[in-house]
C-alpha cells in the first residue's frame, strides 16, 4: 500500500471510530457507551458475566439488553455462562424460570406483579447480583434499572433495590394522523409508517419499545384523539396488530382512539346512540374482532363531544353512557376505556376553566368498573402554568387518571429548551385538601386516596420520525422523566434530570451539575417570557406559535387569548373568585378560600384567578405592570444565562449534539425576546403605564408583531 493510501484508510478508520458519527441522538438515554473504567472500577468488579436465562421472549429481551448494555459500557463482550463461575456474575429471572433463583434471598413479595428487585447475593460461594421480578416484564424493567445504575456509576455492591409501579396504566398517548402527520407534533412525522405496515416493521418500533420498556411505559394509543374510524377498519387492525407483535415482549400493549361515529361511518347505522342496541351490538362485533387481530388488546382512548367530536351528547346521553356502552364491549376482554374529560363548549357561556368539572363531577360513580376518566393536568390546556384541574380529588368513585402533554405544543415546540418534570411534579405534588391535608393529586392518581381500583398516567407524545425521536436533544428527558413519573408519581424531577443527563450526555460532574441546573430552571423561564404570573393561552391562533395576545375576534370566544387575559385600562386577569366566575368554588373549601382571595392567591397563579389593578403592589414592592415587564425581562435573562451555560460546555459533549443544542438555544433567545417585546407592547398599549426605568423598549411597534403570519408553522390541528 503506497502512503497515499495507507493514509486515506487511516483517515477512513478514525472517522468511521469518531464518536461524533454516531451521536445524533438516537441511541436516547440507553447509550452504553464504555466507562472509563479508572474512573468507575466497580464495573469491572461488579459485572464479570452474565448468567443466561431460558424463557419467555421478555426474559430474551431482558438478557440481550443486559448483554449489550455491559457490553457496551464495559467496552468488550460480556462472557455469557450458564451458572457464576466467579464473583462478579449478574443473574435475572423469575424463581420460575431460573432454578437459581428459586433458592435465594430475593423478598419479592415487596415487587408486586410488576415490580423488581435488584440485589447482591452469594451463588454458589461468590459474590453476585440478581435482577428478579415476579413476572417476566418485571425482569425486563429490573434489567434496565440496573443498566442505569451502571450508566449513572452507581456502586454495584451492598444493592437492595425494591421498585414497583404506583400507576397500572402507564401510556402515551401518540396523536398521529394515518397519512402521518402528527398534531401538535415537532419532531417529523408520524414514526408510525402505515402505508408500509404490516409489511415492513422498521427497526425504529423495536426501539421504541425498548426505550419505553427502559422508564416503565406500558401502553401505546397509536392514533390520535381526533379519530379516524378508518384506524378500526381489518386493514388498519392488521397494521395495528403488527406493531402490537413488535411491543408485546417489551410489555407495551397497543390501544387505539375510537371515533364515536365509527357505527355510521363504518357499519351503515343510522344512528351512533349509545343506547341504541344496534349500535352496541356493532360495537361488541368490532371489539371482538380487534381481538381476534391483538389478543392482548388494551383499549380504547376517546375524545368525545370536546372540540367538534362525535359523542354521546349528541343523542342526549351523558358521558357515562357512551363510555359505558364502550367498556361493555371491552369488559370480556379485559379491556379498557380511557375517556377524557377534556370537554368544553362554545355554546355554553360558563367560563371555560370549569366545564369539564361541571359535566364530570355529576357522574361520579356512574362509570363502568373498566372505564378511567383522563383529565389533563390543568383546567384548561397545558398552559406553561396552570393550577391543578379542580376534578382531581372530586371524583373519588371515578378512578381518574392523569393526562399530561409531553410534545410541547404550549412551551416553544422543540426548539424552546424546556424541562417539563418540575411542571409536572408541581401539579401531582399539589395539595387538593379533599381529605385533609397532604390529599396530593399524586395520591389521587395513584388511588391512594379513594382506593380506585384502575390508576394510571398518560402522556401526549413528543415522538416523531426525526432522527433524535423528539425534535431536539433536549426533549429527550421530557419523555424519560414521563415513564419515571408514571411509574413513582413522587419522585423529585431533579434527580430524574441527573439520571437523564448522565445517560444522555456525561457523568462528568462538570457537566452534570450546571446542566441539570440549567434543565431545572428551564421550564420557570418560558413561564416568564410567555405567560407570566398566571397569565395563558396568549399564543398565535391555530398554530399556537409565537405571541398574539391582542386576538380578540375568533368565533368560539376561548378560542381568543383576550377572553384569558382580559386586560383593560384598569388591569388585567381573569376574576375566578366569588365576584367572577367562581371557578375557585370547584376546589375543596381551603383550597378555593385561598384561591378565592387575592391576597392568599400564590403570584404565579394570581391573574389566572384575579383581575387585579395595573397598580396593585406585589410582594416585590413592584406595581403589578412592573412586576409583568420584569418577568418578561426575567425570562429572557434566563435564556440567555442557559445560553451562556451551554456554551461552557464545548468539549464535554460531542460537536453534533452540541451545535444543534446551542442552535436551538440561540432560536429559543430570539424567540423569548419577541414574546417579551410582543406581549410588552401589547399590554402597555392598555395599561397606558411607562415601562419601569432600565427596562428596554419593544424593538418593533405593536403593529408589526401583529402583522406577522405563520401559515406554515408545525403540528396544527
Ligand atoms: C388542544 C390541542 C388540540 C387537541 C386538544 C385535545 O386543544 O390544541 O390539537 O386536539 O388539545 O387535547 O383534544
Amino acid at each position: 500500500m503506497n502512503h497515499r493510501l495507507l493514509w486515506l484508510a487511516c483517515l477512513a478508520a478514525v472517522s468511521f471510530s469518531c464518536p461524533a458519527t454516531a451521536e445524533d441522538g438516537y441511541d436516547l438515554w440507553l447509550r452504553y457507551r464504555a466507562a472509563d473504567t479508572r474512573e468507575y472500577s466497580a464495573l469491572t468488579s461488579g459485572v464479570r458475566e452474565l448468567v443466561t436465562v431460558s424463557g419467555s421472549e421478555t426474559l430474551k429481551v431482558a438478557q440481550g439488553e443486559l448483554a449489550r448494555g455491559i457490553s457496551g459500557l464495559v467496552g468488550a463482550p460480556v462472557a455469557q455462562v450458564a451458572a457464576p463461575t466467579q464473583s462478579g456474575a449478574v443473574l435475572l429471572g423469575t424463581p420460575r424460570s431460573s432454578p437459581l433463583l428459586a433458592g435465594l434471598p430475593l423478598a419479592l413479595d415487596r415487587a408486586g406483579s410488576e415490580g423488581y428487585v435488584i440485589r447482591s447475593v452469594i451463588v454458589n460461594g461468590h459474590a453476585a447480583t440478581v435482577i428478579a421480578g415476579n413476572s417476566d416484564v418485571g425482569v425486563l424493567y429490573g434489567a434496565f434499572h440496573f443498566l442505569r445504575l451502571i450508566q449513572t456509576r452507581q456502586a454495584l455492591t451492598g444493592l437492595d433495590v425494591v421498585s414497583r409501579p404506583r400507576t397500572q396504566l402507564r401510556i402515551l398517548d401518540h396523536w398521529d394522523n394515518l397519512d402521518r402527520h402528527v398534531e401538535r407534533g415537532y419532531s417529523g412525522q408520524s414514526i408510525w409508517d402505515w402505508h408500509r405496515l404490516p409489511g415492513w416493521l422498521e427497526p425504529r418500533y423495536t426501539d421504541y419499545a425498548r426505550a419505553c420498556a427502559s422508564i416503565g411505559v406500558n401502553g401505546s394509543v397509536l392514533t390520535n384523539v381526533n379519530a379516524n374510524a378508518t384506524s378500526l377498519t381489518p386493514a388498519y387492525l392488521e397494521k395495528a396488530a403488527a406493531l402490537a407483535g413488535v411491543f408485546r415482549p417489551y410489555g407495551v400493549r397497543v390501544y387505539l382512539t375510537a371515533r364515536f361515529s365509527a357505527p355510521i361511518e363504518l357499519g351503515g347505522l343510522k344512528t351512533a346512540d349509545p343506547l341504541d342496541p344496534a349500535v352496541r351490538a356493532w360495537w361488541k362485533a368490532k371489539v371482538d374482532e380487534i381481538y381476534r387481530y391483538i389478543p392482548d388488546f388494551g383499549g380504547f382512548l376517546v375524545k368525545a363531544n370536546s372540540e367538534g367530536q362525535p359523542g354521546p351528547q349528541d343523542y342526549k346521553r351523558n358521558h357515562a353512557d357512551g363510555a359505558n356502552m364502550l367498556a361493555e364491549a371491552l369488559a370480556p376482554h379485559d379491556g379498557i376505556v380511557m375517556w377524557r374529560a377534556f370537554v368544553y363548549s362554545s355554546e355554553k357561556t360558563e367560563d371555560r376553566a370549569r366545564q369539564a368539572y361541571s359535566e364530570f363531577v355529576p357522574l361520579d360513580g356512574k362509570f363502568a368498573d373498566n372505564v378511567l376518566v383522563q383529565v389533563k393536568n390543568g383546567p384548561i390546556d397545558f398552559q406553561p402554568r396552570e393550577p391543578f384541574s379542580p376534578l382531581f380529588g372530586a371524583m373519588p368513585k371515578t378512578p381518574l387518571m392523569m393526562e399530561f402533554q409531553i410534545t410541547k405544543e404550549y412551551l416553544g415546540f422543540a426548539t424552546h429548551l424546556a424541562y417539563l418534570a418540575p411542571l409536572y411534579e408541581e401539579v401531582l405534588d399539589a395539595d387538593t385538601m379533599v381529605a385533609g391535608k397532604g390529599s396530593t393529586v399524586a395520591k389521587v392518581i395513584d388511588g391512594a386516596l379513594h382506593g380506585y381500583k384502575l390508576t394510571g398516567m398518560a402522556g401526549v407524545a413528543n415522538i416523531g420520525s426525526d432522527r433524535n425521536w423528539s425534535g431536539s436533544h433536549f426533549d429527550q428527558a421530557n419523555w424519560f422523566a414521563f415513564g419515571r413519573l408514571a411509574w413513582d408519581p413522587d419522585a423529585s424531577s431533579q434527580a430524574i434530570a441527573e439520571d437523564w443527563v448522565r445517560m444522555t450526555f456525561s457523568n462528568d460532574p462538570a457537566f452534570v451539575k450546571p446542566v441539570v441546573d440549567m434543565m431545572m430552571g428551564s421550564r420557570e423561564a418560558v413561564v416568564d417570557y410567555m405567560t407570566p404570573l398566571g397569565l395563558a393561552h396568549l399564543m398565535g391562533t391555530g398554530h399556537h406559535y409565537g405571541p398574539a395576545p391582542w386576538v380578540g375576534d375568533l368565533s368560539r370566544p376561548e378560542w381568543n387569548p383576550a377572553y384569558y387575559h382580559r386586560a383593560d385600562a384598569s388591569g388585567i386577569g381573569f376574576e375566578r373568585g366569588p365576584g367572577g366566575s367562581n371557578a375557585t368554588a370547584q376546589y375543596s373549601p381551603k383550597v378555593a378560600a385561598r384561591y378565592a382571595d387575592p391576597k392568599k392567591t400564590p403570584e404565579n397563579l394570581l391573574l389566572w384567578f384575579h383581575h387585579v389593578s395595573w397598580d396593585r403592589r406585589m410582594t416585590s414592592g413592584r406595581t403589578l405592570w412592573e412586576e409583568l415587564v420584569h418577568r418578561y425581562d426575567h425570562g429572557v435573562e434566563a435564556v440567555r444565562q442557559m445560553r451562556r451555560t451551554w456554551d461552557t460546555q464545548s468539549g464535554r459533549v460531542d460537536p453534533e449534539r452540541f451545535a444543534q443544542v446551542a442552535a436551538f438555544l440561540a432560536i429559543q433567545e430570539q424567540e423569548a425576546k419577541w414574546w417579551r417585546d410582543a406581549c410588552i407592547a401589547y399590554f402597555q398599549s392598555l395599561s397606558k403605564r411607562p415601562l419601569p426605568p432600565g427596562a428596554e423598549p419593544p424593538a418593533h411597534s405593536l403593529e408589526y408583531y401583529q402583522s406577522l403570519k405563520f401559515p406554515y408553522a408545525p403540528g396544527r390541528g
